[in-house]
């Protein structure tokens, strides 16, 4: 990708989530910044590559789920560059007519999902910050795609750990799914820390240097909470790289540990 300075907003000597993740999953929407932070990760938390490939076949396997039980309205917070496959792609296999809100902050996101995505029928891409729930759930472009009586499967993946304390993300998510109809999914994945403190805190160190958000690892029982109101789906909390998949021989021992879970409004 040619490198500039700042383009439609776009700084392209920091390196921002979306793009970090692009990189890390093969992609080529990303910048030197990207890159260079990514090198650093990667001498740290040699499996974070791994990892998130890992997470982009959980949320794969979570959009599965909740198509195959029915949901066909999807709101997809902090989703990141397109993919190879993406929700609306995954969701339409099992439900053809399914509605998806894509949803980030990131104005490459936005300007690649429009470009991509918004072509499809039924998809919409909205720039928006997803620390002020109030003024993306009073959107009206939301309120013509989500229909909150039924139920509708939100997606916060490997996303809250750029939320710091300060913005309260336990507060977050539950504006986000305190209304949410009974079938209705949560599907949240997130950075829990490895075995080595020491990687960690390089780790955290290397983001809050050269990125546009903090990188903040949270312990399971913290992550669990978040699905207050929800009956988790089995397995539980678990590893991305277990949750409902064919054992790969990765999870334990692994230096980038991002814990999963999918919970199902009761009722
Ligand atoms: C690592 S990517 C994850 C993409 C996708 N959810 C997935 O799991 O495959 C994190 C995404 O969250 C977005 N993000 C982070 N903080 C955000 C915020 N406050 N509001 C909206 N999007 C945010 C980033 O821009 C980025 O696209």
């Amino acid at each position: 990708m040619a490198e500039g300075r700042v383009r439609s907003g776009i700084d392209t000597l920091k390196a921002s989530p979306a793009r970090v993740y692009d990189y890390l999953l093969g992609g080529k929407d990303n910048f030197e910044a990207d890159r260079a932070l990514v090198d650093r990760l990667a001498a740290v938390l040699p499996d974070v590559r791994r990892a998130a490939r890992a997470n982009r076949a959980f949320v794969g396997r979570a959009v599965a789920e909740a198509a195959a039980a029915g949901v066909t309205q999807f709101l997809d917070l902090g989703a990141g560059l397109p993919v190879k496959e993406n929700v609306h792609e995954i969701a339409r296999r099992r439900r053809p007519a399914a509605s998806v809100v894509y949803v980030d902050h990131d104005p490459m996101v936005v300007s690649h999902a429009r470009a991509l995505l918004q072509a499809d029928e039924g998809v919409t891409v909205i720039e928006a910050d997803l620390r002020r729930p109030g003024a993306l759930l009073s959107d009206t472009e939301l309120a013509r795609r989500i229909d909150f009586d039924r139920p509708v499967a939100v997606l916060l993946a490997a996303c809250l750990h750029f939320v710091p304390d300060e913005d309260d993300p336990a507060g977050i998510v539950a504006a986000f799914t305190r209304d949410l109809a009974p079938g209705s999914r949560l599907v949240i994945s997130h950075w829990s820390g490895g075995p080595d403190p020491v990687a960690d805190a390089a780790a955290r160190n290397a983001y809050r240097r050269a990125a546009t958000a903090p990188l903040v690892d949270r312990d399971p029982a913290w992550i669990r909470a978040l699905f207050a109101g929800f009956d988790l789906l089995g397995p539980g909390l678990a590893d991305v790289l277990d949750w409902r998949a064919v054992p790969s021989g990765g999870g334990a021992g692994s230096s980038f540990r991002l814990l999963a879970g999918v919970g199902r409004r009761p009722g």
